[in-house]
């Protein structure tokens, strides 16, 4: 089932989420409907807190992007159960980002080249796995999610005023030219 999108302004995408447990109710239904709701957004990762939930889950699928004719780093398709950041190295690179939640802008973001993260699978079977290039910037992107960062608050204060009416309409559940379904928040 294709879920809606939580759109910036809602305060589920600021919460830091919370561990789940293997029984959590309807998990594997949750990382369907994740799935399919990515997809469906032509996006390539999806965190829970998007579609409402916060929970320390997300997905990603970077092999859409060599699909697309870029140059990845051993392309990966995972689901994120309770991940943890062990740690981050290398230089800073920029690459232009954009988020399912934040339709309409891209902006260049800084982050390091190499992570080592442990995570649980589908399975809750768990994991230690270093990622890098893309693959990595995507998982920073979605994990950022589940602590309630967005990407636009990595960028400069300047940067950031300057996008801030274009925020507030997307706030406002005011877009256009997106195919995918949206949920602005309702106070
Ligand atoms: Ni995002």
């Amino acid at each position: 089932m294709i879920l809606p999108v939580v759109l910036y302004g809602d305060p589920v995408l600021k919460k830091r989420a919370e561990d789940i447990v293997a029984d959590y109710p309807g998990l594997q239904d949750t990382i369907k409907n994740m799935w399919q709701t990515m997809y469906g957004a032509s996006g390539v990762g999806l965190a829970a807190p998007q579609v409402g939930l916060p929970i320390r889950l997300f997905v990603v699928d970077t092999i859409q992007l060599a699909e697309k004719g870029r140059k990845t780093d051993g392309d990966i398709k995972k689901v994120f159960i309770n991940p943890v950041i062990l740690s981050e190295e290398g230089e800073e690179w920029k690459y232009e980002e954009g988020c399912l939640s934040i339709p309409g802008i891209r902006e260049d973001v800084y982050r390091q080249q190499k992570i080592k993260v442990r995570y649980l699978d589908e399975d809750f079977t768990e994991h230690t796995e270093e990622f890098q290039g893309i693959n990595a910037r995507v998982i920073q992107h979605e994990y950022d999610h589940i602590e309630g960062i967005l990407f636009t608050d990595k960028l400069k204060p300047l940067k950031k005023k300057l996008l801030l009416p274009k925020l507030n309409k997307i706030m406002r559940g005011e877009v256009s030219d997106i195919d995918y379904r949206v949920r602005a928040y309702k106070k």
